[in-house]
């Protein structure tokens, strides 16, 4: 595997120019392409049918995935998910059930908080999975079985296909969940592979939106402070957004779920705030237009990143549209995971910043 820049100025633009790729290749490990349904590379050493729940532990960007699988597991396999921060797992030191499971996930498979609330997970009784992109590090040793992310080596710092690797995987996962829980049949099984099918496809179409984010970027540069909104598994990308602006570009942005303006972050609204709305036509849709349309009546300038059918719906001005291709909700965070990604990128950019090695933040955590 070559770790070069390639034709790109940072390891973070090939990075998130890589997805199509990796994400296939990761899917390709996954599925069964010709019965379209889930097939896991390994054996699992417990059964999902028997788990009441399921506690996930992750740092930073991973842990955002983890958020977003939290959505997944609960919709399609009924399986109650606890999640919580590695740094709060470990010192917290939940009750875990002898023979649950905890589900780990990380890129490096070093991170010092994630392996010691694996560790303290293990020593409670607990089967371990882990969703790693370094198979030889250490919590993939520890852990009792490994789900691979095929994202190949990750050099930015701030984690871009790692990311869109482990949500294929934990979606995956989800749904063998759901096959051994009888909790969807085939026929949604075959569905839902179908959709997972279009990803790489669709992460090609949405790396497009490009030269837009580069013209958004500017504006978004301008900002002292940015808010991301979004419900549903919108809401954790809301946070992945805000984190990535903040890791590469240094201006103060937070993630919220939509439904949680109207409780404290609507009173920081006004013409210099960027608001960027993270909304594909979905079931909720119509909900975040109402929070779109509170922004509005107080000045804010909302990004929406959406698909045709939401632009169209929702009658508000905007500061801009980023009309994203039409894709199944279930698997949308993969696909908007791409527009995030380059609006962090193309604003750091802009503004002169390393976005590679950005200033006091490290690849890999192994200390505490
Ligand atoms: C560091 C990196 C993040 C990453 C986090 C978790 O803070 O800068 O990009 O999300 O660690 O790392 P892991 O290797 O466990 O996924």
């Amino acid at each position: 595997y070559l770790v070069d820049k390639g034709n790109h100025r940072h390891f973070m633009a090939k990075e998130i120019h890589e997805q199509p790729e990796v994400v296939g290749r990761t899917l390709a490990h996954y599925v069964d392409m010709a019965n379209g349904r889930i097939a896991l590379p390994e054996a699992l050493p417990f059964d999902f049918a028997k788990l009441s729940r399921l506690s996930i532990t992750a740092c930073g960007t991973a842990f955002y995935a983890g958020l977003v699988a939290k959505y997944w597991f609960e919709t399609i396999a009924r399986l109650p998910v606890e999640i919580d921060v590695a740094s709060e797992t470990r010192y917290r030191e939940p009750p875990l059930e002898r023979d649950g499971l905890t589900l780990v996930i990380s890129q490096s498979g070093e991170t010092a908080d994630t392996l010691a609330s694996l560790r303290y997970a293990k020593a409670q009784g607990q089967h371990s999975l882990a969703v790693v992109n370094v198979p030889t590090s250490t919590i993939a040793r520890e852990c009792s079985v490994v789900m691979p992310t095929l994202a190949g080596p990750e050099i930015g710092v701030a984690s871009t296909k790692a990311f869109s690797c482990q949500l294929t995987v934990l979606l995956c996962l989800a749904i063998a969940a759901g096959r051994a829980r009888g909790t969807l049949d085939a026929a949604r099984e075959r569905a839902l592979v179908d959709a997972l099918i279009t990803v790489p496809g669709l992460m090609a179409e949405s790396v497009k939106l490009e030269a837009e984010v580069e013209v958004l970027s500017r504006e978004i540069a301008k900002a002292r402070d940015v808010l991301y909104l979004g419900r549903g598994t919108s809401y954790p990308m809301a946070l992945e957004g805000a984190l990535k602006l903040k890791e590469i570009s240094y201006i103060h942005a937070e993630g919220y779920a939509a439904g949680e303006l109207k409780h404290g972050p609507i009173a920081l609204i006004d013409e210099t705030v960027p608001v960027i709305v993270i909304a594909p036509h979905d079931a909720i849709f119509e909900k975040t237009v109402s929070n779109m349309q509170e922004v509005a009546a107080r000045g804010g300038r909302i990004v929406l990143i959406g698909d045709a059918k939401g632009a169209a719906d929702h009658g508000l001005d905007t500061l801009a549209t980023l009309t994203m291709p039409d894709v199944d909700p279930v698997v949308a965070p993969i696909v908007y995971a791409v527009p995030v990604q380059l609006l962090a990128y193309h604003t750091a950019v802009f503004m002169g910043k390393d976005v590679d090695q950005p200033r006091n933040l490290a690849k890999s955590v192994t200390v505490e």
